[in-house]
């Protein structure tokens, strides 16, 4: 029998990934992370798409090594066609649509936010339907009802910043480099959640905000800072610990909401703030306490990732969903 090997494109922020997905089973998925945005506290999108220039052969090449597929075996070119930035996702678009071309193969555009939820369909076990997932990363925070692969509705998000930003501005005022997602989660491990109170807002619906917290903090440390200038550094832990505390608890409180108005048991978490360890600790232990069946992805899973490009695009392939050399990229997109 023949396989279908579907090449994967990611580019829509500061990772250069591909990936390759044969008949939906992941066969190499390669990440280059841009480590020139650490030093400027956040992603330079001029830089970002420089690099995405610089990285995207290499990268490619590497994933189809590690498939063992060659070129000539890619049935299908997918990639990241909204939303990020757009210079990234030119790249990344140019590249697949060149090749799509060359090669005289479908194309096939996929949104990174379904991705990251589709992520959950890499490995085993595999969410049953209707799923609910938590999707929080660094541009976006949703809620997103899954009637199927490709039936989607966001049902909540947030009304200003991301997930990712207040864990990313935080680190920022705490003068830890960009991304400091990862630095809060590595130093809130060792402090303790209840030393600081920070507020927890609370919106309409399954709507979120994440303003309040981040200014909050702002003054806070303010504050703390002209009593004691060593403040940041003698109490970085409890600081770290407190807000990735107060961020999971308002994230988890609109998921267990709209788990128990929709009546949904299966209920995941997707994005990169899914590699938080406090959020994975959260949604297992609201699993056990509420009988939900919880998933929780692949840290390589979890950031941005070509893999689950194709594994979307695997869904697409079999639902005939392709698309033609004029589409463009867009930075932002509605669902469709
Ligand atoms: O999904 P992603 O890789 O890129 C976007 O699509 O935005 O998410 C990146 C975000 C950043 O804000 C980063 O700080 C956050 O995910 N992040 C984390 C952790 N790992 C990544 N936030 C908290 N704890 C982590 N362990
Ligand atoms: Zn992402």
């Amino acid at each position: 029998m023949s396989h279908t090997n579907i090449l994967a494109i990611e580019s829509s922020c500061d990772e250069t990934s591909a990936a390759i997905v044969q008949d939906g089973k992941v066969l190499s998925n390669v990440i280059a992370t841009q480590k020139v945005h650490e030093q400027y506290g956040g992603v330079v999108p001029e830089m970002a798409s420089r690099a995405h220039m610089q990285n995207i052969v290499p990268v490619v090449d590497v994933a189809l090594q590690n498939a063992g597929v060659g070129k000539t075996d890619i049935q299908a070119v997918a990639f990241t066609q909204a939303p990020g930035l757009i210079g990234s996702l030119l790249v990344g678009a140019c590249f697949a649509k060149s090749y799509a071309q060359a090669l005289n193969v479908p194309l096939i555009a996929v949104h990174h936010m379904q991705a990251h939820v589709l992520a959950h369909f890499i490995d085993d076990p595999k969410p049953e339907f209707p799923f609910l997932c938590l999707t929080v990363s660094g541009g976006h925070t949703q809620i997103v009802l899954c009637r199927s692969h490709l039936d989607m509705e966001v049902i909540g998000e947030t009304m200003d910043d991301a997930a990712g930003e207040a864990f990313d501005k935080t680190a920022k005022m705490l003068g830890l480099p960009y991304p400091g997602g990862p630095l809060i989660d590595k130093y809130a491990a060792q402090g303790n959640p209840k030393r600081f109170v920070f507020p927890v807002s609370d919106m309409d619906g399954y709507a979120f905000t994440f303003s309040g917290i981040k200014t909050a903090v702002l003054y806070f440390l303010q504050k703390e800072k002209k009593l004691d200038a060593a403040f940041v550094e003698n109490n970085l832990a409890d600081i770290c610990a407190s807000v990735q505390h107060t961020i999971i608890k308002m994230l988890m409180k609109k998921l267990k909401q709209a788990a128990d108005d929709l009546g949904i048991r299966h209920i995941g978490i997707a994005g990169g703030v899914s590699a938080n360890s406090g959020l994975r600790k959260a949604l297992t232990e609201a699993g056990e306490q509420y009988g939900w069946q919880v998933y929780i992805p692949k840290f390589e899973y979890c950031t941005d990732n070509a893999a689950m490009i194709g594994i979307t695009a695997h869904y697409k392939y079999l639902a005939g969903q392709f698309t033609d050399l004029s589409i463009s990229p867009t930075p932002r997109a509605a669902w469709t």
